[in-house]
């Protein structure tokens, strides 16, 4: 279940709160009210299964505009795909983990499979030696490592400030060339036209998915909320 949108009274509270702290913030900063616009948690206290994965819109707030400028994504329509994919994929921030025992390694706020979760430690300077060594010989070849191992190497990219930027990370830094999903073609001017066919092509080519109506909903969704409080 995607979370509800926020109530009307705190709302007003919210938006009373990014007034008053809105001036010391760059004006493409994205507040917590947004985000719960957008389909994220306002308060973790109905997430009793994952309590310590849960995190709130204002925990989170920080953590996704420190990874859009860690990887210098500044277009309101990459912004609305990659953030609109981490809200769907950990349902608004509720979990970080896939808890299923089907999917060993899967992980962070946009749920990677594990071949990229490896991929992402090992590209972590603060986590790679540590994920070199529970690798071992494997390396080469995840897919080999076991399951426990796999759930290791994740829990080294679960801090928040990883976590929250893996989605960025993905798009613009994975794969063998190192440029993630931007070479692909139409995929840079597609997501920034904010065109259907442009975010199709990113679910599909870029995240490996399928198109859904609950991941467009949540695409479109992100989208009005980035037109509604940073333009004029
Ligand atoms: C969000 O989490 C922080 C830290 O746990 C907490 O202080 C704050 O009250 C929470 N906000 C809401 C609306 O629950
Ligand atoms: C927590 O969020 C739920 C809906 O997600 C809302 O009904 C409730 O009032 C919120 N509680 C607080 C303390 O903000
Ligand atoms: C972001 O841009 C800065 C300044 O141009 C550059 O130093 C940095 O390497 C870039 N980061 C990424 C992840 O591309
Ligand atoms: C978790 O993994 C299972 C098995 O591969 C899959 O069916 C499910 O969709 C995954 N859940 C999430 C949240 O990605
Ligand atoms: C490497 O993979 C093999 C096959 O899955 C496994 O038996 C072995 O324990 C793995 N080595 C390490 C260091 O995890
Ligand atoms: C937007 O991008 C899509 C996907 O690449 C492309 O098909 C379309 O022609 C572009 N539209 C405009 C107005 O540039």
């Amino acid at each position: 279940m995607l979370p509800s949108l926020l109530s009307a009274t705190l709302f007003l509270v919210a938006a009373n709160a990014a007034a008053i702290h809105g001036s010391c913030r760059p004006r493409d900063y994205i507040s917590a009210s947004e985000l719960v616009q957008m389909g994220a948690l306002s308060n973790c206290t109905l997430e009793t299964e994952f309590p310590t994965e849960c995190r709130n819109a204002t925990q989170a707030a920080p953590f996704v505009n420190n990874g859009f400028r860690e990887y210098n994504l500044t277009s309101t329509g990459e912004k609305a795909a990659l953030l609109s994919l981490m809200i769907f994929e950990s349902g608004g921030f509720a979990f970080d983990i896939n808890h299923s025992q089907n999917n060993p390694g899967q992980g962070t706020r946009n749920e990677m499979n594990f071949p990229f979760i490896l991929e992402y430690a090992l590209e972590t300077p603060r986590v790679a030696a540590q994920a070199k060594a529970l690798a071992g010989p494997n390396i080469t070849d995840p897919s080999a490592v076991p399951p426990t191992t796999q759930n290791a190497i994740r829990a080294l990219v679960l801090p928040d400030d990883l976590s929250f930027a893996s989605a960025m990370w993905f798009y613009t830094r994975s794969g063998a060339s190192e440029t993630g999903c931007i070479d692909i073609p139409d995929m840079v001017s597609g997501l920034r036209n904010e065109s259907l066919a442009g975010w199709e092509n990113y679910i599909t080519q870029c995240v490996g998915t399928t198109v859904t109506e609950a991941r467009q909903t949540l695409w479109e969704t992100a989208l009005k909320v980035f037109h509604e409080h940073h333009e004029q």
